[in-house]
């Protein structure tokens, strides 16, 4: 097989969208990666970064100015290339759907600008038949009879984790309508040496939706274990690691917690319930999985309530604050909820992030909140201490030091990060999400 240099273009500089470029790049592609937002492009010319992710940056400083440009010109980007991925935004609408109008500028802006054969490629996260509107659009405003293709192949990619997922993938879906563009796909893809499962567009689509749905239905199917495990004094998580064994079921996405936020789940959710209404499927079960969701976090609330008794004048540190650790990523992370309704029951609280504070100060500034300098200055004198995130480095607090700095040494563990037996053991009472 023929792994030639391809020219590339990647139309938004996201999590997705720069992750795929600086792949790309990195595999030694000719790669332009675009962005509307000119600040964010002038800041990436200089590989300053908009997010943080391990590795990114290192891949962008290898490769840029050789085969990898930022430009906020989605013309030039366009014109330069041979292969398109359109991955911008698809943010969520009031009514759970997915917000297209992006998609829709870069197909227009495909259409003006089809100098020769392209493939138009989507990454980002769309409702089914999206790929079908892609395909109409560029034939509707095209001003020639140029061929182009236009393929989807979503993108799986976990944040903390995005350049290692993009570079070993456990599968690579394309949804193809053409020999030609599998053709090209297959080849882009070749030297991963991952399994590559091709079909039509719709299916590739539905393989998204079903896969991230899927992996949701399974933290919200422990969250509710979880609850029943409260109740009768069981411990979820012997029963995960026992459920998890069994090689149909598998070990992932079995930790029971606070519930899972985030860009994706929450909006890939409500997307394809919003999508399944459309077609004229009522998805009752996926309905429940966001309720048990959206529970566990009043659940968490409800359990410090239970110990602490009256909140108000009450100091709550929290700890974590992104929606998994290894992200500065603030959206739909559960602890914005946790966080409003301690502040309505009238707690001081005292938040530290290692990676979010940036974010979170800006989410958080018009709340009565404060953020410390460091882990131990934001536990000082708390009456509880939650944790939100199981960021690593929490796992070496030194927690005899802890119980001294603390004014009532409770642990609200979210993420059911410790050993409840151990901090007992220290003189810590201890509160965990079904354990
Ligand atoms: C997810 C999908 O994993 C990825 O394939 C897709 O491309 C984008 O959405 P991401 O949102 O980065 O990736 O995070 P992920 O690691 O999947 O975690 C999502 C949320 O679920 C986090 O809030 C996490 O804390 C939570 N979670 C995960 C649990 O609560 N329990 C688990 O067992 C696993």
């Amino acid at each position: 097989m023929n792994y030639d240099k391809k020219k590339i273009c990647v139309v938004g500089s996201g999590h997705v969208g720069l992750v795929c470029a600086a792949t790309f790049a990195q595999m030694g592609h000719v790669v332009i990666c675009i962005d509307n937002d000119k600040k964010k492009i002038n800041l990436l010319k200089k590989s300053v970064l908009p997010f943080y992710e391990p590795g990114l940056k290192q891949l962008v400083v290898k490769n840029i100015n050789k085969n990898l440009v930022f430009s906020a010109s989605l013309d030039e980007g366009i014109k330069k290339s041979d292969i398109i991925f359109i991955a911008v935004g698809t943010p969520p609408l009031p009514d759970g759907s997915a917000d297209l109008t992006s998609v829709e500028t870069v197909a227009r802006a495909i259409a003006r600008n089809l100098n020769r054969y392209k493939l138009v490629i989507e990454k980002s996260t769309v409702p089914v038949q999206t790929g079908q509107k892609i395909k109409e659009t560029i034939h509707r405003y095209r001003k020639n009879s140029t061929q182009f293709d236009v393929a989807s192949n979503p993108e799986f990619l976990r944040e903390g984790k995005a350049v290692e997922d993009s570079f070993a993938p456990d599968r690579i879906v394309i949804g193809v309508e053409s020999q030609r563009a599998e053709r090209i796909l297959r080849e882009l893809y070749a030297p991963l040496g991952v399994p590559i499962i091709a079909s039509d567009i719709n299916t590739a689509e539905i393989i998204k939706h079903a896969s991230n749905s899927f992996l949701a239905t399974k933290i919200s199917f422990i969250n509710a274990v979880s609850r029943i495990c409260d109740l009768t004094g069981a411990d979820v998580e012997k029963v995960a690691l026992a459920m998890g064994l069994d090689k149909r079921i598998g070990k992932q996405f079995l930790q029971a917690g606070i519930g899972y936020g985030g860009f994706c789940f929450p909006k890939d959710i409500e997307a394809f319930i919003y999508i399944s209404k459309k077609l004229g499927y009522d998805f009752g079960l996926l309905k429940e999985v966001k309720r048990i969701n959206d529970e566990q976090r009043a659940c968490f609330v409800e359990k410090v309530k239970e110990r602490l008794w009256v909140l108000k004048g009450k100091k709550i540190a929290v700890l974590g604050l992104s929606f998994k650790p290894d992200t500065d990523d603030m959206r739909f992370a559960p602890s914005i909820d946790i966080i409003d309704a301690f502040l309505k029951d009238g707690a001081k609280l005292s938040l530290f992030d290692p990676a979010s504070q940036k974010n979170a100060k800006l989410l958080f500034k018009n709340k009565r909140v404060q953020f410390a300098a460091g882990l131990y200055a934001a536990i000082k004198g708390c009456d509880c201490l939650c944790f939100l995130t199981e960021w690593h480095e929490f796992k070496k607090l030194d927690f005899k030091k802890i119980k001294l700095l603390m004014a009532n040494p409770l642990i609200a563990d979210g993420r059911n990060m410790f050993d409840g037996e151990k901090l007992r053991k220290l003189g810590f009472e201890y509160i965990g999400m079904g354990k």
